[in-house]
């Protein structure tokens, strides 16, 4: 092949990837089509992999199949064996590598042409790839050890941390604008020059990797999504700007999607929270208090009530609003819920599912666990849809769910989730609680909604409760 035929080539293979990736976003956008998107965007990787390492010859044979063999070793790996509840530190780790490689990339690029001279634009774009990609890398490497418990998972704050930050960043961008314009200016280097150049270059990427474990530090809690997909927006940028340095389009697709896929999810995660990315950025969510929802020792009043109970007010329900949370998938409960569900609409109740944006520790988690089990999607209903509802329904079977479902987000002020939009539960004729003990749900604060007169609560680990009420609406 002539080098420009293999270019064509190339190219065309280029477009095909963007179009994939394009139509695999299209499609991930709605839980039916979810599954075609993903492989759709894998088939879209594997066709601008190839056409890379094949059609440009950048390294040998046997490393590109080491490569890709090491690749879907670790990758096969993490899909099979890595729990659904430990996906937030994966899709971490996964966002990481892609920072870490852009920074690498760019940083490769960098060595291997500064002594001849950068353009500014072209030094532009590398500088910041690799300065966007180490603060990912290793921002994304402390979340993941802040998710995986093996640091503290609540904000670590001192006096004076926003301006540390700030000196920081002033000392990255100075010292880029120093090699970018000594690049641009000054004629081939030599000696000292050349040294000193990459030296510069070398620092200010450590101080880059010093930001990204600076800025996350002071972020915890329930904020800690809201930063990873912050973080997968900056990975995007990075991977873009590689691109734009090395003159390769299909990173410059990507990374643009990714950029602005993850950059749209943030926004739409702050906003479900009632957060804004100032506010996650720069509040120290769950730093301090329990505050005054968190009251001395938790809720007292509380009424349990037995299998027998719950099963006769669901099996004499007219309408039944079950709401999945982070509990259902921790006793992978999902499976029998739809057991329960088929066994109430067979005696004519109608059950509806209630979905709030950030259930669970991922986006769509409980979508993910519902679909898996067989769970109609025209059966999930989203937060806005739900609400006006709940008055209407008989029961709200609240499944392993706890701070989506907390009414002190609506009228306490001082809680730390006040002004996050709920699931309005309490305004249901009845509310059943399925949980294990009176522990606090992932922002650490007591749920007022236990106390309420309305609200039962059913003790016991949600998989055998939930088989449980099974055996118990089917002898009602
Ligand atoms: P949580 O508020 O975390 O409450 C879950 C409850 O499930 C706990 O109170 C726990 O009580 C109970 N539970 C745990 N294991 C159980 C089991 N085997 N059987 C029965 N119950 C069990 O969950 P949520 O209401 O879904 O809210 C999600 C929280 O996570 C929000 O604060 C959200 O901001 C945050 N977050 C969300 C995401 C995304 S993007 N979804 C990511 C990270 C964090 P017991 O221990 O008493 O059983």
């Amino acid at each position: 092949m002539t080098e420009a035929v293999s270019s064509y080539w190339v190219d065309l293979a280029y477009l095909v990837t963007g179009v994939l990736f394009i139509l695999g976003l299209r499609y991930l956008s709605s839980p039916a089509t979810a599954r075609l998107g993903n492989r759709v965007a894998a088939a879209g990787m594997l066709v601008g992999l190839l056409a890379t390492l094949i059609g440009t010859g950048i390294v040998s044979w046997w490393i590109i199949v080491a490569g890709m063999v090491l690749g879907t070793a670790i990758g096969l790996f993490s899909a099979l064996r890595v729990k659904m509840t430990a996906m937030p530190q994966m899709v971490a780790l996964f966002n990481g590598a892609g920072g870490g490689a852009a920074a690498l990339v760019s940083t490769a690029e960098f060595l291997s042409q500064y002594r001849a001279g950068i353009s500014y634009d072209q030094g532009i774009a590398i500088a910041l790839s690799a300065i966007i990609g180490c603060l990912s890398f290793s921002g994304s490497i402390i979340a993941f050890l802040k998710l995986q418990e093996l640091m503290t998972g609540r904000p670590i704050t001192y006096p004076g941390q926003q301006v540390v930050n700030a000196f920081v960043l002033l000392v990255i961008l100075g010292a880029a604008v120093a090699i970018i314009a000594r690049q641009g200016v000054l004629p081939p280097m030599a000696g000292y020059a050349v040294q000193s150049s990459a030296l510069a270059f070398v620092g200010m990427l450590a101080f880059a990797l010093i930001l990204g474990v600076l800025f996350v530090l002071p972020i915890g809690g329930a904020d800690m999504p809201v930063v990873i997909s912050l973080l997968n927006s900056f990975t995007g940028l990075a991977v873009a700007l590689t691109g734009i340095a090395l003159g390769n389009n299909v990173l410059i697709i990507s990374g643009a999607l990714v950029g602005a896929s993850g950059t749209l999810l943030t926004i739409l995660m702050g906003k479900a929270m009632n957060r804004s990315l100032t506010n996650v950025l720069f509040g120290a969510f769950g730093a301090v208090k329990t505050s005054a929802a968190a009251g001395a020792g938790g809720p007292q009043n509380v009424r349990s009530a037995t299998l027998d109970d719950v099963a006769t007010m669901l099996a004499y329900a007219g309408q039944v609003v079950v709401v999945p949370g982070y509990g259902m998938a921790v006793a992978q409960a999902q499976h029998s819920v739809k057991k329960l569900a088929d066994e109430l609409e067979k005696r004519g109740v109608a059950v509806k599912y209630a979905i709030h944006p950030v259930a669970g520790r991922m986006p769509g988690h409980m979508n993910v666990l519902l679909a898996e089990a067989n769970v109609p999607y025209p059966a999930l209903y989203d937060m806005e849809d739900i609400n006006p509802e709940f008055p209407q329904t008989d029961v709200a079977l609240v499944i392993g769910a706890n701070d989506v479902t907390n009414p002190a987000a609506r009228n306490v002020e001082s809680s730390p989730i006040y002004g996050m939009p709920i699931l309005d539960v309490d305004r249901a004729n009845n509310v059943v609680v399925l949980k294990r003990s009176m522990r606090s749900g992932f922002a650490g604060i007591d749920n007022p909604l236990y106390e309420l007169p309305n609200c039962v609560m059913l003790f016991g680990d949600a998989k055998s409760s939930v088989d449980g009420l099974v055996t118990a609406v089917k002898g009602a």
